[in-house]
């Protein structure tokens, strides 16, 4: 079974292509680049590597050729990717995909502010009126996010800046989202099915902030402000307000609407989901917030 995977050189791609080499011949992977270049080290495996680039609809046509099965990794241009997404829906379909998994995002809602979600409604209504086989993993936000892209920030300021308000979410590593595309892509029943892809405890940024502090032995101080505030730390960090392609700013590619409607949604409840899919899925329980800060203690508190 060829099965397709987009943004396979980003750090959810390569994982999910790395844990798939396990379950199957590399000749049965199709990887979806802007730069053949970069997984040159995957073709010398026997996968197929080819040219694909949402903004170019004829390149994914020829692109999905031959594959069956896709997962969809969610473009970076956040706030911007609905024309990105149907161009690679539209040419799976065309190409004869006979099943699309797509990574979305928990809590969706027409009245969540969150920009990601107006990107991933209409993505998710496209997908489900392709006529494809559809999985949905909606993934909640990336531990990996809030411990290793803004955690050092965090210790050496001692303050953890947010507008959340008390407002709660159940953080997941990157590890237990891919776990679980790799376990829809290699199993079996999970046709139309859409799952809710969590971390193991609803926790509000207050709290994090406190396990931060009693791990680490470096005290860092929740700190409550608005969305005004929330942008004039983003700006001095450098992240752009909108979205702009290929731009990482602490190893992420984001922008700062992003992460404030983020935390307004949180704020509203909108992100408030929980869920055992993980388990479900994988057959192992998601791992916490306090065991990534505990794995992490080297780049987090050096001594
Ligand atoms: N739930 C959360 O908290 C959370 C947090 C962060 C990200 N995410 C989601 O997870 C996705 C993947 O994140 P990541 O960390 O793996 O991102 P990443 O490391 O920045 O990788 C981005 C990938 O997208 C591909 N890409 C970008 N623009 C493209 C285009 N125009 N055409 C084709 N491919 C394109 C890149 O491929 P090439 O450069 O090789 O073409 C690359 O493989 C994100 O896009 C986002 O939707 C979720």
């Amino acid at each position: 079974m060829k099965t397709i995977i987009t943004g396979a050189s980003g750090q959810y791609g390569s994982l999910a292509v790395q844990k798939l080499l396990d379950a199957m011949p590399a000749e049965d992977l199709i990887l979806i680049t802007r730069s053949p270049a970069k997984l040159q080290h995957l073709a010398d495996l026997g996968a197929q590597v080819r040219f694909g680039d949402f903004d170019d609809p004829d390149s994914l046509l020829s692109a999905f050729q031959g594959g069956e099965k896709m997962l969809l990794i969610s473009g970076t241009r956040v706030g911007a990717r609905v024309v990105q997404h149907k161009a690679a829906i539209d040419a799976a379909a065309a190409a004869g995909v006979r099943h699309i998994s797509y990574t979305s995002v928990v809590g969706i809602s027409p009245e969540n502010p969150a920009k990601v979600v107006a990107d991933h409604l209409p993505t998710e209504q496209m997908i489900k009126a392709s006529g494809m086989e559809w999985t949905i993993l909606r993934d909640q936000h990336y531990t990996d996010a809030m411990v290793l892209n803004m955690g050092p920030n965090f210790i050496q300021s001692g303050t953890w800046l947010s507008s959340t308000a008390g407002g709660k979410e159940a953080p997941v590593w990157r590890e237990d989202c891919v776990n679980s595309a790799v376990a829809v892509l290699t199993g079996e029943g999970h046709e139309n099915k859409t799952y809710n892809i969590t971390g193991p405890e609803l926790l509000d940024f207050r709290e994090f902030a406190g396990l931060l502090s009693s791990l680490t032995g470096h005290k860092v101080d929740y700190v409550e402000t608005d969305d005004a505030g929330m942008y004039a730390m983003f700006d001095a960090m450098g992240i752009p307000r909108e979205p702009v392609d290929d731009q990482s700013v602490k190893g992420i590619t984001w922008n700062s609407d992003d992460m404030v409607t983020f935390e307004q949604a949180i704020r509203e409840g909108f992100f408030r989901v929980i869920s055992d899919d993980v388990e479900k899925l994988t057959g192992m329980k998601p791992r916490s917030v306090r065991q990534m800060i505990e794995e992490n203690l080297k780049i987090l508190a050096p001594a």
